[in-house]
């Protein structure tokens, strides 16, 4: 009897099928040239980066990926299924989820209340706010929920309030409620941003952590360190192209990116732009 021979890479999944692709992907906003002509294929299980200077266009690319940008033109396919019309409140349900540049918790509920967002968010397809889990008594914790929480390392804050956070702190429970989702596709717009070295260390352990199931992360992120130790495949973007991609270490060193990051320092951080 024989076994069929399959591709694994050090995550364990095959690589096979692409969870998202991009082909020709272009935002334009008026004149200005944000995303202008990307192609790229993402798979399942691996961590890719973007790095590039402020205004390469990064966040403007993950907007597109996410559908809160409209594309100018290109194709945007998920599972090899086309989503350039798909809404993006039904992008959860698919799959997609994201967290953003700044934090964007809700003051008013604790952080088990915000998580649970992103585990209704999956439930219901993004229909409604109303998931099967609004039947929960209050203080019960859903499976989902308790996953997000004992991975994003939050036991002990699940009653606590964003205000009552650190900063640092309030960024995983953002992880946390785009974990909760189930997603297979999670896009991370600088996460540590405003975080310590410790703490950064914490994400980019967790997000190798998460790998594992076939989760497909994009982390768009300034310290190089971090991308390198974090990141299976890297992608550099200026003026809205790609200009370079492959193994980290080597990217960064590349000498087109090296040129566009010319007379900029490679930050430690990023200063919330
Ligand atoms: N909503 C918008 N309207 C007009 N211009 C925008 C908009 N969003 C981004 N831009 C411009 O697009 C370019 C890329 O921005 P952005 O994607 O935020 O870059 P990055 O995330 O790499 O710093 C910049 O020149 C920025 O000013
Ligand atoms: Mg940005």
């Amino acid at each position: 009897m024989s076994t069929p021979v399959v591709q694994t890479d050090d995550a364990g999944t095959a690589g096979t099928a692409p969870v998202l692709e991009l082909r020709d992907v272009a935002v334009h906003f008026g004149g200005v040239k944000a995303v202008d002509g990307i192609s790229l294929q993402l798979e399942p299980g691996r961590i890719y980066g973007i790095i590039g200077p402020n205004g390469s266009g990064k966040s403007t690319l993950i907007a597109g990926i996410t559908r809160l940008t409209g594309l100018t033109r290109g194709e945007l396919l998920l599972d090899g299924q086309p989503v350039h019309d798909v809404a993006p409140s039904r992008l959860a349900g698919r799959g997609v989820a994201r967290t953003f540049q700044t934090v964007r918790l809700l003051a008013d509920l604790t952080v088990r209340a915000n998580v649970q967002i992103g585990a209704d968010a999956r439930a219901d397809g993004g229909r409604s706010r109303r998931g099967p889990t609004g039947w929960l008594r209050p203080g019960a914790t859903s499976p989902a929920v308790a996953d997000a929480i004992a991975r994003t390392r939050l036991e002990g804050f699940e009653d606590h309030y964003p205000a009552e956070l650190s900063y640092g702190t309030q960024r995983r429970v953002e992880i946390a409620r785009a974990i909760a989702m189930g997603p297979r596709l999670l896009l991370l717009d600088e996460p540590t941003a405003g975080m310590n070295q410790t703490e950064r260390a914490e994400i980019s352990a967790l997000m190798r952590s998460m790998r594992t199931g076939g989760l497909c992360q994009l982390l768009v992120e300034h310290d190089v360190q971090m991308m390198i130790d974090t990141c299976d495949y890297v992608f550099a973007m200026n003026s809205g192209r790609l200009i370079a991609q492959g193994a980290p270490a080597e990217v960064v060193r590349d000498p087109a990116v090296q040129e566009a990051y010319l007379g900029r320092k490679w930050r430690e951080h990023a200063d919330g732009d």
